[in-house]
């Protein structure tokens, strides 16, 4: 009765088997792809529900399923998560203003594989604080990658994500976390984004999760409002947020959702 792919670990982490990167990077780079091509479409007045219908749009255009589209009760194919909005964002007919920050998270499915991925983008000018919120909260992201190989720890990759977001006086978001994904959308483990060296699972080859820090300007709590989706900062301080999907290598990582033109970041023309 079990269908699924490789085995599991005593922390109920699938291992996955390496004819099955292949699957993650199609889902991957199309999720990429639709986040490139988005680009474009940002701008002052536009409304976060046109971006979305534009995202549903390009779903199609690529074979490909919305992860999000009725998952839980969601009804749209991207989060979009403008300013002190942390994220679950929700495409609304609200219009873009200058000066904007806005996370747009995508999630697909390819032949039955999981792409998730976000990033930021900006409309008109840029505020000084905010490019130093965004710069930050991606670097952070790539501090975290960069703890992602075979002997390593969940631990790990959290501790070298807090350090680098607080020693530039920001702070890490502990009320979401990154997640086990492949053939589904959330699977263990809990993907921490703070945490100690050497703690947490230890990480092996096959293992398929994202990573996918949120970083305030100010202070790390949030509260989720009566919508039952938009997480804010209970501060009202800016949010930024980076997410790739990952698998662990003999020797380190491949990420899933690099972007094809490579405009990840910085993502403003
Ligand atoms: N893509 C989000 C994540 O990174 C999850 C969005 S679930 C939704 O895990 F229902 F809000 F779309
Ligand atoms: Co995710
Ligand atoms: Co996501």
């Amino acid at each position: 009765m079990n269908s699924a792919r490789g085995r599991l670990t005593k922390d109920g982490i699938r291992i996955y088997e390496p004819g099955d990167y292949a699957g993650m990077a199609e889902a991957g780079r199309i999720a990429a792809t639709i986040l490139d091509d988005i680009t474009f479409h940002i701008s002052v007045g536009q409304t976060t529900a046109e971006l979305d219908r534009i995202i549903t749009e390009m779903v199609a255009a690529h074979s490909a399923t919305s992860a999000t589209i009725g998952y839980k009760g969601y009804q749209h194919a991207s989060c979009i998560s403008v300013n002190h909005v942390v994220c679950h964002g929700i495409p609304a007919d609200k219009r873009i203003k200058d000066g904007d920050i806005l996370n747009i998270d995508v999630t697909v499915i390819v032949d039955g594989w999981f792409g998730d991925t976000s990033r930021m983008y900006v409309a008109g000018k840029l505020p000084r604080k905010s490019e130093r919120l965004i710069q930050v909260t991606h670097d952070a992201l790539f501090k975290g990658i960069s703890a992602v190989m075979p002997g390593n720890s969940f631990g790990d990759i959290g501790h070298a994500i807090q350090t680098y977001v607080e020693n530039h006086r920001m702070s890490v978001v502990k009320d979401f976390c990154g997640h086990g994904l492949g053939q589904v959308f959330h699977a263990p483990p809990n993907v921490l984004h703070y945490g100690r060296p050497g703690t947490g699972p230890v990480l092996e080859e096959g293992m398929f999760f994202t990573i996918e820090p949120m970083v305030n300007l100010g202070r790390p709590e949030t509260k989720v409002l009566a919508d039952d989706w938009t997480a804010v900062t209970r501060d009202k301080s800016l949010s930024a947020q980076f997410e790739h999907s990952v698998g662990v290598t003999a020797t380190g990582c491949e990420i899933f959702t690099l972007s094809p033109t490579d405009i990840f970041y910085p993502t403003y023309k």
